[in-house]
């Protein structure tokens, strides 16, 4: 078997050199041109000619990053490529799974389906899986959702004296007991109801008897604050100790993590599937190891 090549879009360097070292995969380089216009031009100049190949590219600001995506990977199969898949640590547009109001597009679908006609295959971490139970339900290419609710957990488990984990939403509970069970803590959900972009309601039951613990809010996404905004300050009327802010996610919308940090909470960590100056939990090794099963690789670690 040849030698796997990772194409790193602008931005996912690092996470690309890491994935190419756990992987014993060749760096693939390329160049990206922006027109004045903003027409984007990409280039390859590592040859994919019969070569299993991968794009790293998250998709925080999805806009901007589809298009030359969308133009790599079809580069990549007009030079010979014999796959070429996706690693997207964050998959973009999962959220909107549903016709909320009438009229309204069901991205979700949409933008799945753009991406399984331009690739092979798929790894991401952690999709926002909520109305949709698998990534099945809308990727038509084979597609693995990375679980790092054991990372996270692990990662709490060394940081957090005595945690309460904190879901913020129904939705989270499956995922926020998964993080609770590794971390050896208690878990409660809290009860959210969102009116619109940033107005965001919760009801966190009393926590009067977690009083000697330090809560710890896990969410999925980060992109207003505004569900850890309202959750801090519930927490902060009952007293309790200032909080954890965990994110997989590092989305942070212009401002948000500003305001968070306004809010004080003893720490806000995510992983680094965004890079961010948050980032404080690697799932690099995690999505490594999904990928090499799409790669084909045996499950031992190449040598370097
Ligand atoms: C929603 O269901 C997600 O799990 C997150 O709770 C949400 O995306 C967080 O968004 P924001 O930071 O804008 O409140």
């Amino acid at each position: 078997m040849t030698t796997p090549i990772i194409y790193s879009l602008p931005g996912n360097d690092i996470t690309g050199e890491r994935l190419a070292c756990l992987l014993d995969a060749e760096i693939g380089r390329l160049s990206t041109h922006t027109f004045p216009d903003c027409e984007t031009l990409v280039r390859v100049d590592t040859d994919p000619r019969d070569r299993e190949v991968a794009i790293v590219a998250t998709l925080r600001h999805p806009n901007d990053v589809v298009m030359p995506l969308l133009f790599l990977a079809d580069t990549l199969h007009g030079l010979g490529a014999r796959r070429v898949g996706l690693i997207a640590p964050y998959l973009a547009y999962m959220r909107q799974d549903m016709r909320f109001h009438p009229g309204e597009a069901l991205t979700a679908r949409t933008f799945a389906s753009i991406l399984s006609d331009a690739v092979d295959w798929l790894v991401t971490v952690e999709p926002h899986l909520h109305r949709f139970t698998s990534l099945a339900d809308v990727y038509d290419i084979p597609a693995t959702a990375v679980q790092v609710s054991s990372d996270i957990g692990a990662w709490i488990s060394r940081q957090v004296d005595r945690p309460l984990i904190i879901g913020p939403d129904e939705e989270s509970r499956q995922w926020a007991e998964s993080v609770a069970a590794r971390a050896g803590a208690p878990c409660t959900v809290v009860t959210k109801t969102r009116r619109g972009d940033t107005d965001v309601v919760e009801s966190i039951p009393d926590l009067g008897a977690h009083a000697d613990r330090t809560p710890v809010l896990v969410d999925d996404i980060i992109s207003t604050a505004r569900t850890m905004l309202a959750a801090i300050g519930h927490l902060h009327e009952q007293h309790a100790r200032p909080p954890f802010c965990v994110g997989v996610h590092a989305v942070f919308a212009t401002g948000a993590h500003a305001a968070l940090e306004n809010a004080r909470p003893a720490c806000i960590a995510t992983t680094n599937t965004i890079p961010h100056s948050s980032n404080q939990i690697d799932v690099v090794p995690s999505i490594a190891a999904a990928a090499r099963s799409h790669f084909g690789l045996s499950d031992s670690p190449g040598p370097r």
